[in-house]
């Protein structure tokens, strides 16, 4: 490590014609760290990954990546910096197996060596996501929690050293919520990732995370341990309400 976070936003502000969608947002994720993004819908969430993985450019304010400055940067370019996400609609090839679309990832990384031996290979990957016998389905006949592992994988074949998932729990039971939640340790734990990760499973997500940045209406409105940002004022009065602070 070179002593620069992994990834930093500074003042990012994404507007869309008059609407402000992130509001001069500065955050920093360390190496290894697995850090929750919350707040209500049309906060920001999904627009803040857009602009940290390059699909949107910023209209104002700076990224950089391990100290390489992005701002502007095509998509491409975020990914060789190690970072790869998932999207709230997942984006699988339906037609192909599901080992080809993990393939697809692998390809896309030029095959690089992975740090890992849970990423050595398609059926490496293929064990860690929980998707061996689903292999040669096609990725359309796969159930919807099953796609949204599949592109888990997805990312995870590209050998990324980050990771962003947007609400990879939205619509699942609650035993699946939890398993996906534990997946997501074990990447970080196991994988020497580092993870930022959008949910609206808001108890499932503050009881997992060591950090948690809320957003509301374009703002970030706290960025702390999920113990301090439950009791924070302006996050019950906008978000939580008063329950929370007694879960987590
Ligand atoms: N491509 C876009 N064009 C115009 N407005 C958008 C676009 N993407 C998002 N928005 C708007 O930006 C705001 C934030 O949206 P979003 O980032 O999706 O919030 P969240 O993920 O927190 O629900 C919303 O008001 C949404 O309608
Ligand atoms: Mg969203």
């Amino acid at each position: 490590m070179n002593g620069h976070p992994l990834l930093e936003a500074r003042d990012v502000t994404v507007r869309f014609g008059g609407l402000t969608a992130v509001d001069s947002v500065s955050a920093a994720f360390a190496a290894g760290e697995l850090v929750g993004i919350i707040g209500p819908n049309g906060a920001g969430k999904t627009t803040f990954f857009n602009a940290l993985s390059g699909v949107v450019e910023a209209t104002s304010g700076d990224l950089y990546a391990g100290g390489t400055r992005l701002t502007g940067a095509k998509p491409h370019r975020f990914a060789q910096q190690g970072i790869a996400r998932t999207f709230q609609t997942p984006r699988v090839f339906g037609e192909l197996s599901v080992a080809a679309n993990i393939d697809f990832g692998l390809q896309f990384a030029g095959r690089q060596r992975s740090a890992s031996w849970l990423l050595k290979d398609e059926t490496s990957i293929l064990n860690l996501i929980n998707l061996r016998a689903q292999a040669a389905l096609p990725a359309a006949a796969i159930t919807p929690s099953q796609q949204r592992l599949l592109e888990i994988g997805m990312a995870l074949a590209t050998r990324p050293k980050l990771l962003l998932l947007d609400e990879v729990a939205a619509g699942l039971t609650e035993s699946e919520v939890e398993a996906m939640a534990q997946l997501i340790r074990r990447l970080r734990d196991e994988l020497d990732l580092t993870v930022i990760w959008i949910e609206h499973a808001v108890t499932t997500l503050l009881r997992h995370v060591e950090r948690v940045i809320v957003l509301h209406q374009g703002r970030k409105i706290a960025d702390g341990l999920p113990s301090q940002v439950v009791r924070n004022a302006e996050v019950i009065e906008a978000y939580l309400g008063d329950e929370m602070a007694e879960m987590v």
